[in-house]
């Protein structure tokens, strides 16, 4: 093959993995765990553990500038009630025990671990998802968009809790150094690797193209 046409086709597959990366941060469309699907799809009936004789009771909470009314378990977290009850399934639940970062979601600006927070300890609080950072026209968020650019995520799973960190700290500190968002995004594990694809997509965004490490 000439190294015109290797060039050719390595830059197909450039394109192509663009394209799904860029799919899966605009709809944080990734599957989640088996070991969640198995305790989760049973639906938005209780877990293992929930006490016998728990009663939901009907609250409102603000998602995403929206107020929406939900009947609550009193031992239910909110990674639950987002993704079972309002169908925001963009925040991801992995570890299911406040380790990995999956299910990070902000809270008047600051990033809690959903799976490890208590929906009732939410009320009057503003919760953002991942779902609540697009514009108003369903365009990307710049870190999202950051995030496309530099072909950050790999299987994606990760993904949503990374942007949502992402942000938080963006939104805090709006020129971080590299070490600066390393420290800041160290609760948001990645099982793929792709820490230095998030650490360029967030130097990005900040503006500071002088830290952005390709071919490290
Ligand atoms: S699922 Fe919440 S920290 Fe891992
Ligand atoms: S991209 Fe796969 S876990 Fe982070």
């Amino acid at each position: 093959m000439s190294d015109t046409s290797i060039n050719a086709e390595m830059e197909a597959r450039r394109v192509s993995r663009r394209e799904f990366i860029k799919r899966v941060i605009a709809s944080g469309a990734v599957a989640s765990s088996a070991s969640f699907v198995m305790g989760g799809l049973a639906g938005c009936s209780p877990r293992p553990g929930t006490v016998a004789g728990s009663v939901e009771r009907l609250i409102s909470l603000n998602v995403n500038g929206q107020l929406r009314r939900v009947d609550v378990l009193p031992q239910e977290t909110l990674a639950m009630t987002l993704r079972y009850k309002l169908g925001l399934t963009g925040t991801k639940l992995s570890c299911d025990r406040a380790e990995c970062g999956a299910c990070t979601v902000m809270i008047e600006g600051t990033t809690y671990y959903s799976c490890s927070t208590l929906t009732h300890s939410v009320r009057n609080r503003k919760v953002t998802t991942i779902e609540g950072l697009r514009g108003p026209n369903g365009e990307l968020h710049p870190v999202q968009q950051a995030f496309v650019d530099e072909l950050g995520p790999q299987c994606g799973f990760c993904t949503p809790g990374q942007v949502v960190a992402a942000v938080a700290l963006l939104q805090k500190n709006p020129r971080p150094t590299r070490e600066e968002a390393r420290h800041a995004m160290s609760g948001n594990l990645c099982r793929c690797g792709a820490y230095d694809n998030y650490l360029n997509a967030i130097m990005r965004a900040a503006g500071n193209t002088a830290e952005i490490h390709h071919g490290a």
